[in-house]
Formats: C-alpha cells, structure tokens, sequence
C-alpha cells in the first residue's frame, strides 16, 4: 500500500516560495537578545564556544570565528527576552526595497560593530528583522581543524592520534534560528515573499496542516544550509531554539562534556537529525533558552524542490537519545496563558483540535 496517494500533501497555501520576492537574503547575520544579567549571558555562551568581541555598559556582543563583527548581541533589561535576528541582503538597492514594505523603517546606520545600513522590519508575529547591507568584517579568528579520520578503508593517520582539546569548542558560525507562531499562514507568507526563503521541507499533520518549515537562503547555484530560518505552530510567537556549527562531531562531543562539567542544563542528543541532517546537540542557557551545536548538515540549491513528511517525535532524529518531552513543553506563565487564549480567539491558524493533536503527539 505504498502508492503515490500515500505521501503525505500541504493542505494549506502556505508554506510556498515566492516567484519574485521583495529580496534574496544572503546570510543570518545575528541574533537580538534581552538579558537582566549581561555577565551569566556571557559565562553560558563562551561556555558554549562563542567569544566575547565588544562591550559596553548595557550591551555586549559575542562572535563566532567566520569574519562577521558579531553574531549575538544582547541588550540589558529587566525581563529575558528574544527581539529578532539580523540578516545580510545584497544591496542598497535590497535596503531600498525593504523600506517600503508595511511597517518598516527607512534606511539607517547601523551603531552596532561593523557598522553599515540597516533596514527594521517587523515580521507578523512581531520578530525584529535587521536587514543590514554593507558591515565591515573583522579578521577570522583561529580554530582547530577538522579531525582526520581512520575510515576502515581509508586510513590517513599513522603514527598519530586523536586529541582534540578538552575545552568550549570553537563555534565556527551562527547557522539557525527556529521561531514559535501563532500566525503561521500570514508569518511564512512574509518571509518567502520579503526575504526570498525557500521552504526545504514542510512537517504536516496526517490532514496536511503544516506544523513545521525549514526554509533556506536563495543563493541560485550555490549551496545554502537545509534552514537557516525554521517556523513552528505554537500558540504564541516565542523563541525555540539556535544554532551554531562547529568543525567536526568531536567538537559535537567535547562541548557536551564541557558544558556538563561545568554545570549547564542538557536539553537533547547527541543525535543526528532527519530533516537537515546535523549531528546536533542542545544546551539551556540560564534563562532555559535553547541552543544547539551541529556540525555535518545538509546543503541545498535553489532548484531542490520542497518535501512533505508527517510530524511526530520520530520524525526528529535518525539516531540517538529519543527527544524528551521536556523539550517541546512550553514555558508556562500568566503571560504565556493569557496569550494561548488570545491567540485562541484571534488567529486564522490556531484551533483547541490542533493545540490537542499537536499535544497528543508531543506530550
Ligand atoms: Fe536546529
């Protein structure tokens, strides 16, 4: 019974690439940030293997070693919060265009290391997007190269050994960044049609309503990151997790012994996913906010078309620990209650039978 009718299909128009989107974005540049203590921010992620790059008295910036100035800044407040990311379009041209877009700002200098123009935009679920054109890199920082392996019928390393450094693995760029929504028709339309995503795979209900999209850059024939942006149907626009790519699966392994011995919160794996394909591990920071290192994920063009599967907590992983129910259970509040039932009432996408299958599946 395995004909073509089996596959599972998108009920919905959404998620869908755009014929001529507003622009291409080229790169996720950073991600924004709100912390009420800029000093345990900054312990959890040089923990995690970023590195600290500039400081100020209510704002600090962490890097990877790839040129960029930044790629995570954090802002003092009194409540810890995630705004948005940034993301690196093509031109002033690009920045010309998204300026006209509902709600967005005109073109400004951007204050931040690196400096260049940004365009602020507001996506439909209230995420901050900086698209920023024309920053200035910083030199690359070192890191350990990749590990040479001994495969059983191609044997490179003789007379040497393994050892890597037991030490925060060196992250070598910022990949993803996974978002909640309420509104999950109106927030992918945004992005496929504004900043050119292509969604790579889509994870429906047996009834084909899309609970999740990994979509990537545009970059024609060069090959761009299975997602570099995924969207989730939850009840309210939250933060699900990042993610930062670092050299080899020994690194994979010595940042989860790091991060254990010195205290941190394990969240899932080590496992290799299914869609996308990293061999993946996540870490709480101290506001239980996730954060992933990969290494080894898959890379599309831009002629991959899209592929439909079903969700279910299988669906996560080849291998590896089976992903705990933890992972998925959303942090409960009076503001997180108050926003369920608001969403309830006032989004297109969300209904109490689809709140109850998606629990059914993932509690
Ligand atoms: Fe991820």
């Amino acid at each position: 019974m395995n004909s073509r009718n089996d596959l599972p299909r998108l009920a919905t128009q959404q998620p869908a690439r755009h014929p001529a989107p507003t622009v291409k974005a080229k790169r996720l540049a950073h991600l924004i940030f709100e912390r009420p203590n800029l000093d345990e921010a900054a312990r959890f992620l040089t923990d995690f293997g970023l590195t600290v790059s500039h400081r100020d008295a209510d704002t600090l910036y962490l890097r990877a070693a790839e040129p960029s100035p930044y790629c995570y800044r954090i802002h003092r407040a009194a409540q810890a919060r995630f705004l948005g990311f940034g993301l690196e379009v093509r031109s002033l041209d690009d920045l010309n265009r998204l300026s006209g877009i509902h709600g967005a700002s005109s073109i400004e200098e951007v204050v931040h290391p690196g400096g260049g123009k940004q365009v602020r935009l507001i996506d439909p679920s209230g995420f901050i997007v900086e698209a920023v054109y024309g920053q200035s890199p910083s030199a690359s920082l070192p890191h350990r190269p990749a590990l040479q392996f001994n495969f059983a019928q191609e044997q490179l390393r003789i007379n040497d050994t393994q050892r890597p450094p037991v030490a925060p693995p060196e992250v070598l760029r910022l990949g993803h960044v996974v978002l909640e929504v309420a509104d999950y028709q109106a927030t992918c339309a945004w992005y496929t049609q504004h900043l050119g995503f292509i969604p790579s795979d889509v994870q429906v209900l047996p009834d084909g309503t899309p609970i999740v999209t990994f979509m990537r850059l545009d970059l024609g024939e060069i090959p761009a990151d299975h997602h570099t942006l995924a969207i989730a149907q939850g009840f309210m626009a939250t933060y699900s997790h990042s993610a930062y790519e670092l050299v080899d699966a020994d690194a994979v392994g010595m940042g989860q012994r790091v991060l254990r011995e010195r205290g941190w919160k394990h969240a899932w794996g080590i496992g290799r996913h299914i869609l996308g394909s990293q061999i993946f591990d996540y870490w709480q920071d101290p506001w239980g906010d996730k954060h992933e290192h990969y290494c080894d994920g898959d890379l599309f063009t831009s002629s991959q078309p899209t592929g439909v599967h079903l969700v279910s907590p299988e669906a996560m992983a080849q291998w590896g620990q089976r992903m705990p129910k933890s992972f998925t259970q959303p942090k409960l509040s009076l503001a997180s209650l108050r926003a369920l039932i608001r969403n309830l009432r006032r989004s297109p996408d969300l209904s109490l039978r689809k709140l109850i299958t998606l629990m059914r599946l993932f509690g």
